[in-house]
């Protein structure tokens, strides 16, 4: 019989290993980020790389019950009151590209960028004036970028790019992100970018790939919607979630005629 292959957990009846790591020592000297970091890399982060991976989750945890994932998790819950795992399900099924996971597009932006640019020898400013010119020809958003609620600046991208900066974790992801947004701003309008376009930026510079752009938004988000909906199981009634609905189709009529 064909065996699964994986490198993430070897485990028997006398040890768990993580990446190699022993988890009983992991529990004892790690922490959560330290475990989420060398799951999805090949080694534990530095101090500075923990500390920012722990902004990213703090960042990303949760931004109110109206937010798409947030308001589905609770719609779940207000209908299902025998399913939390349901619930907190619904709330990851709202995560794509408009909503939470537009890092790993952006990820892929930037690398591009980064690569053309070396590639053609060319400054980060005039291959983000590239990027955001070939988005506008093609009428499609860049990732990253605008947000329902920080609609001039997300306040939790300057947070990161200065952990970033001053431990030393900043490099051309970040650089090519700036470069972006001045050349959003100067050729289509201030547009900010947000939590979503900061978090590709630092994990094109941590080495990561661009599907963890989505999946460690995943990660983080799980943490608030746990407690969206516990507290929409333990604070109020089942159903309790109404919408105002308008009727906009056809007015009445009869079958078959
Ligand atoms: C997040 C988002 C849906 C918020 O949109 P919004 O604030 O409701 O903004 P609107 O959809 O009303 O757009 C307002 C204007 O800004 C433009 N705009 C907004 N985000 C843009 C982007 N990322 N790239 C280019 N133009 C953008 C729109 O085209 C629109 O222009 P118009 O007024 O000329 O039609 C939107 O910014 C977006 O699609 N961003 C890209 C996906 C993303 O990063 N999602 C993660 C959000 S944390």
């Amino acid at each position: 019989m064909d065996t699964w292959r994986t490198a993430i957990i070897d485990a028997g009846p006398d040890h768990i290993r993580v990446r190699g790591h022993d988890v009983l020592e992991l529990m004892r000297d790690a922490t959560f980020t330290d475990l989420i970091f060398l799951l999805h890399h090949d080694r534990l982060p530095s101090p500075a790389e923990r500390r920012l991976m722990d902004a990213i989750l703090i960042g990303v945890a949760d931004h109110g019950a109206g937010a798409p994932s947030c308001a589905a998790a609770r719609l779940a819950a207000s209908g299902n009151r025998q399913s939390p795992s349901a619930a907190v399900a619904a709330g990851i099924l709202t995560i794509g590209d408009e909503h939470g996971g537009a890092g790993s597009a952006c990820m892929e932006m930037i690398a591009a960028g980064l690569s053309r640019a070396r590639r053609d020898g060319v400054s980060f400013d005039a291959e983000a004036a590239r990027t955001v010119d070939e988005a506008t020809r093609a009428k499609t958003r860049l990732p990253g970028f605008g947000h329902r609620v920080h609609t001039t600046i997300d306040p939790r991208v300057d947070v990161l790019f200065t952990l970033a900066a001053d431990s030393g974790l900043a490099g051309d992801g970040i650089r090519f992100a700036r470069a972006l947004e001045a050349a959003v701003r100067e050729r289509i309008k201030p547009i900010p970018l947000n939590i979503d376009g900061a978090l590709a930026a630092i994990l094109i510079d941590l080495g990561l790939p661009s599907m963890v752009g989505k999946l460690l938004f995943i990660v983080g988000r799980v943490a608030g919607l746990s407690a969206e909906v516990l507290e929409e199981y333990t604070r109020e009634k089942p159903m309790r979630i109404k919408f105002p609905v308008e009727y906009d189709g056809v007015p009445p009529r009869s079958n078959g005629k």
